[in-house]
């Protein structure tokens, strides 16, 4: 019997990830039945093209979901906690990429090809986890299953479209006001993102992390299935980079680990590249890395603080892997394993 192929729906689909989601769809091989372009009352009305065709974008209503089985959403976690419940409700599968329900224990938090079995557990909401968390999650999973995480500590480099259309062109504006030697009033961010790095990435929380920092902390280990030994460590910080997240990576793990074996290790990981080798200054950077779908990871050496330890930088396109790859590559999962 052949399967019926799903009715989706991209909503957000005027934002940063949300383009993204479409131009990843018309790269991927996603079977579906029909698509619709969903956003706010703002833009409902304009035209979006999607594989040579202009499409009207649709206002995100209650009704809207009657016909749609699998929705990849990018509209931030107010629209999601108004309309993931909804669409529950009417047997549609919500894809989210915003933090809303991400600790649910009711929802899965999947990276595709990490841990897709959490899918089946899915009650009608996935989560697409947060983007620094992402990246890490390939590299880290192989090097886990092998070694046995014991700590790890994150430091991150992060890019504005991160925070949206509105960071980006913030970016844009503070430097070319910068150049001009003309004060700046930053709204995106506390502090001017033109020339600086700002380490502060969402609100603070009591412990004296950020959510961010937290985000990665929290959702390493749902991911991963980590027990709470394993110790986890994030600082985020803000860089004045369009796109691309580079992270510095320490982790130390159970059972021995070299340079070499970990470098041999990743080189087999799917969907990760190593690009390392300090003689002729190969190492990633997020220019190279934007617009490609791989992890990226490189400086891989044997740590000097931990006896079982190495210390890597891991790069990738925030938008892509961090976001829309991971959602479309859900979608993906979602009907190859006939969850919807
Ligand atoms: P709109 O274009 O109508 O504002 P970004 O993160 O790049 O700012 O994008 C946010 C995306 O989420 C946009 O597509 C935006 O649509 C959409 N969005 C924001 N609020 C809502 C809402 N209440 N209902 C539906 N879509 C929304």
């Amino acid at each position: 019997m052949t399967k019926r192929l799903p009715n989706i729906a991209v909503l957000g689909a005027t934002g940063v990830v949300g383009r993204e989601i479409l131009n990843i769809l018309e790269e991927e091989k996603v079977e579906y039945n029909s698509i619709k372009f969903l956003a706010s009352s703002r833009s409902a009305g304009s035209l979006i093209e999607f594989k040579g065709q202009k499409h009207t974008v649709i206002e995100t209503t209650d009704n809207v979901f009657d016909d749609i089985d699998i929705c990849l959403a990018s509209a931030g976690g107010k629209t999601s906690e108004r309309y993931a419940p909804v669409a529950k409700e009417k047997g549609c599968v919500y894809i989210d990429n915003s933090s809303a329900f991400r600790m649910d224990k009711d929802v899965p938090l999947v990276i595709a090809g990490v841990n897709d079995e959490d899918l089946k557990l899915h009650k009608g909401i996935i989560a697409n986890p947060n983007c620094s968390t992402s990246q890490l999650m390939l590299p880290l999973k192989a090097l886990d299953d092998k070694f046995k995480l014991k700590r790890l500590i994150v430091s991150t480099y992060q890019a504005v479209s991160g925070a949206g259309l509105k960071a980006i062109n913030e970016l844009t504006d503070n430097i070319k006001t910068n150049l001009v030697g003309m004060p700046y009033e930053p709204s995106a961010f506390k502090y001017e993102i033109a020339f600086n790095v700002i380490p502060q990435i969402d609100s603070f929380t009591e412990n004296g992390y950020t959510k961010e920092e937290m985000k990665v902390t929290n959702e390493t280990r749902k991911i991963l299935h980590l027990s709470n030994d394993v110790k986890i460590s994030c600082t985020a910080v803000r860089v004045p980079v369009y796109i691309g997240h580079s992270e510095a990576v320490t982790a130390e793990f159970e059972h021995e680990i070299s340079p070499d074996v970990a470098r041999a290790l990743l080189k087999e990981t799917p969907e990760v590249e190593v690009r390392d080798d300090s003689a002729t200054f190969t190492y990633p950077t997020p220019k190279e890395a934007a617009g490609k779908n791989p992890v990226y990871v490189g400086r891989i050496r044997k740590s000097l603080a931990f006896d079982n330890g190495i210390d890597f930088f891991c790069v990738a396109d925030n938008l892509r892997i961090g976001a829309a790859l991971n959602t479309v590559r859900i979608a993906e999962k979602v009907i190859e394993m006939e969850l919807y």
